[in-house]
C-alpha cells in the first residue's frame, strides 16, 4: 500500500509523540527564562489537529486539498520536532555538564551553575521559531473547516483475531484457478525433444490477481502429479524490484546448491560455479515478481543454465507485458480476474471461516454486492472478507458497502485494499503504516519487527502482558487480516501483503 496514503496514521502517532516531548522539556524551557506559555500553545494546537486525522486520512484519498493539507502539517511538525530536538539536546548538555560540576561544586551553587551553562539557549530565537509555527500550524487548523475536516471517532468495525493463516498455499484456499493450474502444470511436464532446451513461461497480471499463489500452487505439486520426479532441482527466488545479476546469481546458487557464496564477489565466476553446479540436472526455477529487466543481465543469468538437462523450466511471474515479451520464450500466460461465484466462496470463507453453511441471508446479499465491487481481483476479495470476519452487524457491513471510499478514482491504490486499511483499529494502523518504510516483498523477522515498533512506541502497554506479548498479537491480528504473511521458507519470517 503506498506510503503517502498511511500518511495519517503515521502523523498521529508523531504528534502523540511530540506532545509527551513538549511536556518533558518544560521545566527545563521556565528555568531558561522562555515564555512557557508559547509552548503550552503549541501542545493545544497540535491536539487540535489530532482531532480531525482521522477525517483527513479517509478523505486524502479522493481530495487532493486534503492530501496536500497533510502534508503541510506534516512539514509543521518536523520544524517542531527539530526545534524540540535542539532544546532537549541543550537541555542533556546542560544535565550532563551541570552533574561534572556538581561533583567539584558545592552543592548550593549547582542551580547557578546549570543556568549558567544553559544561557547558551537563545531565548528571543527560541521563542521566534515557536512563534513561527503556531502561525503556519494556526493557518492550518484554519483551514479544517473550508476542507469540510471534522472529528470523526475511530472506525466502528472492532478488532478482532483468528488463527494464522499458513505461509504456503493450499489448495483448497485457492478458488477459480483449474484452469490455470492445469496449464501451467502442462507446460512444465511438456517435454518435446526438439523443443527449446529451455523454456520460459511468464505468467502476467496486475497486482493481487494471483500470479504468485499460482506458481505457488504449481511449484508445491508439481511433484505430486508423476511417479517420478519431474525435475533434479526446483528453486524458488523471490525477485521484487531491482537485482543486479551478481545478487540474482547469489541467491539462486544459494537456493540450489543449499550453500553460502560468500567467497564469491564477482558475477562471472559464481555464474561459471553455479553452471557446474547445474550441469547436466533438470531444473525448476521460480522467478517471482520481476520488475525489471536488462538484456545483458538476463543473457548473463541464462548462460549459467546452458549447460543443464533438455526440459529445464523457468516460470517468471511480473506486472509487466514488457517483461513478459523480453524473457519468455513461449506466450505469456495471463491471469484473468475470477469468476463472481468463485470470489463469493472466497470472500465467504474469510468473512465466515468454518461457520458456513448458516450464513445470515441478509449478510449474504450485502456480502455479495461488497464482492462485485471487488470486480474479481482475489486480494481485493480476501482482504474485505478478512475485515468482515466475526463482525456479525448488518450496520457495519452496509457501511463498508456504502462507504465513499469505493469512488476513489484519483490513486492508484484498490478502494477494497484501502477500505480494509481504513478499518484497521488505530494501533494496528499505526503499525502497519510503520512497515511502508519496507520495500514490497521485503522479508522480516517478527522478533525484530516487535522491536522496531517498542522502540518507536507503537505498542500500547496491557497489564498483564509483555510488550513483546502485546506485539506478537498485532502481527497474528495483521496477519488474520491479509496485511502480512507467514514466509513460507523460514519460521519467523513475515512479509507485508498489500
Ligand atoms: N485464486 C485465488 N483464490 C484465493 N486466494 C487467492 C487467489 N489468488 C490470490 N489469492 C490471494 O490473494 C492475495 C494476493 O495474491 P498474490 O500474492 O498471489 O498476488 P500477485 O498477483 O502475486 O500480486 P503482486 O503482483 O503484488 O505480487 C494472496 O493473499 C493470495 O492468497
Ligand atoms: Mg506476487
Amino acid at each position: 500500500m503506498a506510503a503517502e496514503v498511511v500518511a495519517g496514521a503515521f502523523l498521529t502517532v508523531s504528534l502523540e509523540v511530540l506532545s509527551g516531548r513538549i511536556r518533558s522539556i518544560m521545566d527545563f524551557v521556565r528555568r531558561n527564562k522562555v515564555d512557557a506559555g508559547l509552548l503550552n500553545k503549541l501542545e493545544i494546537m497540535l491536539l487540535s489537529v489530532k482531532g480531525v486525522l482521522n477525517d483527513a486520512e479517509k478523505k486524502q484519498v479522493s481530495d487532493s486539498n486534503v492530501r496536500q493539507w497533510l502534508q503541510k502539517l506534516n512539514d509543521a511538525i518536523h520544524d517542531a520536532e527539530d526545534l524540540v530536538d535542539e532544546i532537549n539536546t541543550e537541555a542533556l548538555r546542560c544535565e550532563i555538564e551541570g552533574r561534572q560540576s556538581q561533583s567539584s561544586t558545592i552543592g548550593v551553587l549547582f542551580n547557578q551553575v546549570c543556568n549558567l551553562i544553559s544561557s547558551r539557549l537563545n531565548v528571543k530565537d527560541v521563542e521566534q521559531r515557536i512563534n513561527d509555527i503556531l502561525n503556519t500550524l494556526k493557518y492550518i487548523v484554519d483551514q479544517k473547516q473550508h476542507l469540510g475536516l471534522s472529528e470523526v471517532g475511530a472506525q466502528p468495525i472492532t478488532s478482532f483475531r483468528r488463527s494464522c493463516a499458513t505461509a504456503w498455499v493450499e489448495e483448497s484456499d485457492i478458488y477459480g484457478r483449474d484452469a490455470d493450474k492445469q496449464a501451467v502444470i502442462d507446460f512444465l511436464l511438456s517435454d518435446e525433444v526438439d523443443g527449446d532446451k529451455l523454456s520460459v513461461l511468464p505468467i502476467v497480471g496486475m497486482g493481487g490477481m494471483g500470479k504468485t499463489t499460482l506458481a505457488q500452487l504449481v511449484y508445491k505439486q508439481i511433484d505430486d502429479k508423476v511417479v517420478e520426479k519431474p525435475f533434479n532441482i526446483k528453486a524458488w527466488i523471490t525477485v521484487s524490484g531491482e537485482s543486479d545479476v551478481l545478487t540474482l546469481t547469489k541467491k539462486i546458487y544459494e537456493e540450489v546448491a543449499n550453500s553460502s557464496s560468500s567467497t564469491v564477489d564477482e558475477a562471472f565466476k559464481l555464474q561459471l560455479k553455479l553452471k557446474e553446479f547445474l550441469n547436466g540436472k533438470k531444473v525448476l526455477l521460480v522467478l517471482d515478481d520481476v520488475w525489471n529487466v536488462d538484456h545483458k543481465r538476463w543473457c548473463d543469468l541464462k548462460s549459467s543454465f546452458e549447460s543443464t538437462a533438455h526440459g529445464t523450466k523457468i516460470i517468471v511471474t511480473t506486472r509487466s507485458a514488457k517483461v513478459a515479451s523480453d524473457l519468455g520464450t513461449l506466450p505469456k500466460h495471463d491471469l484473468q480476474i475470477i469468476p463472481e461465484e468463485d470470489c463469493w466462496k472466497l470472500f465467504k470463507k474469510h468473512a465466515f471461516g468454518n461457520v458456513e453453511p448458516s450464513v445470515d441471508l441478509d449478510l449474504e446479499v450485502i456480502g455479495r454486492k461488497i464482492v462485485q465491487k471487488c470486480n474479481g481481483l482475489p486480494l481485493a476479495v480476501k482482504s474485505l472478507g478478512s475485515l468482515l470476519h466475526s463482525v456479525q452487524d448488518l450496520k457495519d457491513w452496509k457501511n463498508v458497502l456504502n462507504n465513499d471510499i469505493w469512488n476513489l478514482r484519483e490513486d492508484n491504490i484498490l478502494p477494497a485494499l484501502w477500505l480494509s486499511y481504513y478499518y484497521l483499529p488505530p494501533y494496528l494502523k499505526r503499525c502497519f503504516a510503520y512497515c511502508s518504510i519496507f520495500p514490497k516483498d521485503y522479508k522480516i523477522d517478527k522478533k525484530d519487527l516487535i522491536l522496531w515498533w517498542m522502540a518507536q512506541d507503537l505498542i500500547q502497554p496491557q497489564k498483564i502482558k509483555t510488550l513483546e506479548e502485546v506485539g506478537e498479537e498485532y502481527i497474528e491480528d495483521l496477519v488474520s487480516r491479509s496485511f502480512f504473511k507467514y514466509c513460507s521458507w523460514r519460521e519467523g519470517l513475515i512479509e507485508v501483503d498489500h
